[in-house]
């Protein structure tokens, strides 16, 4: 187990918000491999505490992540508290879905026992909402191109009509999750993302590999397949590269016709493979031939953390929505062009 030092930071109040939300809200992460609780108020983030499930050999199990979960999520959550002062808490809000079911479902019981507890407000908040929420605010944007990319997810998203809507996502699996498939086939431990990124910085030669881009969807499953096969004949860090230029094309691809057709100003970059400099400097190219502004949170806020799930909680609170016990049951395949954006 790896525990964080709990972080003090202060944020602007998101500039699109003009209702007052004197509340504080304890939220908590548990979707995948990242326990987490953060706490926030409507400008502050008073604490955040982590505790991360390391696969002793390939990649997550389920069971054995949420009975990591379950094991520490008593002292995350007390860590937290301890780290915001003792902070009086509004409000608790969980990760809904999407993500694993018993890591889901341990993360909801705990969510559920506090607030009755505590007698305060349950919210339920989609996780991949929160990984942008948490990017607007961050960064002080009101209305941009979104694109978001972690392990399990990988897609396109623009506000249109109250809701998120999915411009364009992947047909098969997330882009992290080839990225791991990829690295674990190459000898190298969970998460790979970080390994092809600075093995990719020794390679010498770009090798052809499947560029599969379909209408405004894309695939990566026979692209990770075609990269293993490469490694027969290529090096690791050639291979390593072309994997990374071409997946990441397809991403910039299918953003820049997001912009296009939206006529928005602004992109937004989300999730855990967000924080890879190759992927940024190409959106941030296609972004300034476009007139458009590139915007990215820091690495803290990219990955899984609990402060995205509390800060889109108060923000769902504050528009008057949250849980009765009974309609408190996890979504595992929960999309985020599910939640109506009651709040924007
Ligand atoms: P979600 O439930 O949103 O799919 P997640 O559980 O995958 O989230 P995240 O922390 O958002 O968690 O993303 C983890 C992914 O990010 C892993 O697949 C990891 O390999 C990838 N990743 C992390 N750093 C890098 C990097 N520098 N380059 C590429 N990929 C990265
Ligand atoms: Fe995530």
């Amino acid at each position: 187990m790896k525990c964080q030092r709990p972080q003090y930071f202060h944020l602007p109040p998101h500039t699109h918000t003009t209702r007052t939300m004197h509340k504080t809200i304890l939220g908590i992460e548990g979707t995948a491999w990242n326990l987490s609780a953060g706490i926030v108020t409507e400008t502050e983030v008073l604490a955040e505490a982590t505790a991360t499930y390391q696969p002793a050999t390939g990649g997550i199990h389920p069971r054995e992540a949420a009975q990591h979960h379950a094991t520490h999520i008593a002292s995350v959550i007390r860590k937290a508290i301890k780290s915001a002062g003792d902070a009086q808490i509004d409000g608790i809000a969980f990760s809904q879905g999407p993500g694993m079911g018993p890591c889901l479902r341990t993360v909801a019981t705990a969510a559920r026992a506090l607030a009755l507890s505590l007698n305060v407000p349950l919210i339920g908040v989609n996780h991949c909402v929160a990984h942008l929420e948490i990017g607007r605010w961050q960064c002080r944007i009101d209305d941009p191109v979104m694109l978001y990319v972690s392990g399990a997810n990988s897609q396109v998203l623009a506000y249109r009509g109250g809701r998120y809507r999915i411009f364009g996502e992947t047909l098969d699996i997330g882009i992290g999750n080839a990225l791991d498939k990829f690295a674990r086939h190459a000898g190298f431990s969970h998460p790979g993302g970080p390994k092809i990124e600075s093995e990719a910085l020794a390679a010498t030669e770009y090798i052809s590999l499947p560029y599969s881009v379909k209408g405004m969807d894309f695939s990566f499953s026979g692209l990770m397949t075609a990269a293993k096969e490469a490694l027969k004949k290529h090096s690791l860090a050639n291979v390593c590269f072309s994997l990374q230029e071409t997946a990441f094309a397809m991403l910039v691809e299918v953003t820049e016709r997001a912009v296009a057709h939206t006529e928005k100003n602004d992109v937004l970059l989300a999730g855990g493979v967000g924080a890879n400099t190759r992927l940024r400097e190409m959106l941030e190219i296609m972004c300034k031939d476009r007139g458009a502004k590139f915007h990215v949170p820091e690495k803290r806020f990219m990955g899984d953390n609990g402060t995205m799930i509390a800060y889109t909680g108060l923000l769902m609170l504050a528009s008057g929505e949250s849980l009765s016990i009974e309609e408190s049951m996890v979504i595992p395949d929960y999309r985020p062009d599910q939640v109506d954006v009651t709040w924007k």
